[in-house]
């Protein structure tokens, strides 16, 4: 038989294949209470501009209410034949409460209709995600606070390059996820327009109120124009952008953690919670978690290449590809999601050990740009020559096999007569660190500054 909801003019009904295919109720029914807000929004503005009777508003909201407890409660039977969220309530709203059930897509499509569900449940995961985001952000906080003097090698090229201190090293992260919270925000600016109201692409006859509608689901106002609100999925594209950016930033953090845990660097411990072991080998510890955000990240990138591709080549206004958005934004959602959360616990739970990080901190000449920085600031050498100068002293220990600080006065003065018993007071990891005191610097007083201004703010 033919479509209950729009077979007027069809006189088989589809070809299974066809219904397979087209059909998105497996994973638009997620968008069932924002479906439902929507319609009671839209019903009351028609009321209210005389297009439906009161009455049969008051029984289109009742039945849409008790639409929702059904889904809530597990009782609702979603049909593949009815295709998607809207028509599967509209379909159970003609069964509830008759007739009346007819006149509330008066002056809409399922073209806004789906445009203001998917905005709405994009809207709300946003605003989830921010929280996620404030919540990881204090993780790094307290880390930073805890260890805003334990000293680490920080690294370019993942070889030694200077020391730094751990807490600075977690700080760089809160950058980061405070950018993501910032272009969060941003992005739920952008997509707080209305969509409700474009119809199927043109606008209506109907005197509605698209104000009204706007105000009541909490928008900012409505969509200016009714062609680009149908066509235009830049929020759902925004929603993957920011979350791929994001996925990047806990991934780079997330290979840290597993460089990090290995015996080899020995930096952090990670808790029992957030670590596997092997079926085979005993003594392993394995950062699964770590490995899984990683992970994670290549998805939701590959989400946001999804969609950019499936909207590339749409002409104006709506096409079929679009229901294609849901997957891709869902899927991202719910891993990133996963991610930030993990990541949130392996920072709260991980054990930080101190020795190895300062062991290491010395080991690679880390402190040579302090030499020369000395001979600059004490012998008067232009940095070029302190350069060279401090390269011959690493030549030197690294010929004895020792580090610059295990250099005896005689060597150094061997290679520079200018060079005193004072120069040892910079060639200590920590002389080194708390000399970087550089607004934004290593310098233990520059993070604490750096996690007093973030505390304000997240
Ligand atoms: N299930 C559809 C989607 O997700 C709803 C909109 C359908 N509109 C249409 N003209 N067929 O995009």
């Amino acid at each position: 038989s033919s479509n209950q909801m729009w077979g007027g003019r069809f006189a088989s009904g589809p070809d299974a294949i066809m219904e397979e295919i087209n059909a998105s109720i497996g994973f638009d029914k997620k968008l069932y209470a924002q479906d439902i807000r929507g319609s009671i929004a839209h019903a009351t503005m028609l009321a209210k501009q005389g297009i439906i009777s009161s009455e049969d508003k008051d029984k289109i909201v009742e039945g849409l209410n008790t639409i929702l407890s059904e889904i809530e409660a597990g009782r609702f039977e979603f049909s593949r034949k009815l295709e998607d969220i809207h028509m599967n309530i509209e379909a159970r709203l003609a069964t509830l409460i008759g007739p009346a059930a007819g006149r509330l897509h008066t002056a809409r499509s399922r073209n806004d209709q789906v445009a203001l569900d998917f905005r709405l449940w994009v809207k709300e995961e946003l605003v989830k995600t921010d929280a996620a985001l404030t919540d990881l952000i204090t993780a790094l906080l307290d880390k930073a606070e805890e260890h805003a003097d334990t000293v680490m090698p920080g690294f370019t090229h993942l070889q030694t390059a200077q020391p730094v201190t751990f807490g600075h090293h977690c700080m760089a992260y809160v950058e980061m996820f405070g950018r993501d919270r910032s272009r969060v925000r941003h992005a739920i600016d952008h997509m707080d327009e209305c969509p409700i109201g474009a119809a199927a692409l043109a606008g209506t006859g109907f005197k509605i109120d698209r104000h009204m509608t706007a105000e009541a689901l909490g928008f900012r106002s409505p969509t200016r124009n009714s062609i680009d609100t149908v066509s235009d999925r830049d929020f759902a594209l925004e929603f993957l952008s920011v979350a791929s950016i994001c996925a990047v930033h806990l991934s780079r953090f997330a290979e840290e953690i597993v460089i990090w845990s290995t015996p080899q660097f020995g930096f952090i411990r990670l808790s029992d919670a957030f670590s596997t072991g092997s079926s085979i080998m005993p003594q392993k510890k394995n950062p699964d978690a770590a490995e899984l955000v990683r992970a994670k990240t290549g998805r939701i990138n590959g989400s946001l290449v999804a969609l950019l591709t499936i909207m590339k080549g749409l002409p104006l206004a709506y096409s079929k590809d679009m229901q294609e958005d849901k997957e891709q934004v869902f899927d991202a959602a719910e891993n990133l999601e996963l991610a930030v959360a993990a990541m949130a616990g392996m920072v709260r739970d991980m054990t930080v050990r101190v020795d190895r990080m300062r062991a290491a901190a010395g080991s690679g000449f880390s402190t040579a740009t302090d030499l020369a920085d000395w001979l600059v600031r004490e012998a008067g050498l232009p940095f070029r020559d302190a350069h060279h100068v401090t390269g011959r002293a690493v030549a030197l220990a690294e010929q004895k096999g020792c580090d610059l600080a295990d250099l005896s006065l005689e060597d150094l003065k061997s290679i520079h007569e200018a060079i005193t018993e004072k120069v040892f007071d910079v060639l200590t990891v920590d002389a080194s660190v708390a000399s970087r005191t550089s607004f934004g610097g290593t310098a233990p007083s520059e993070v604490r500054k750096q996690i007093a201004w973030w505390r304000g703010r997240n």
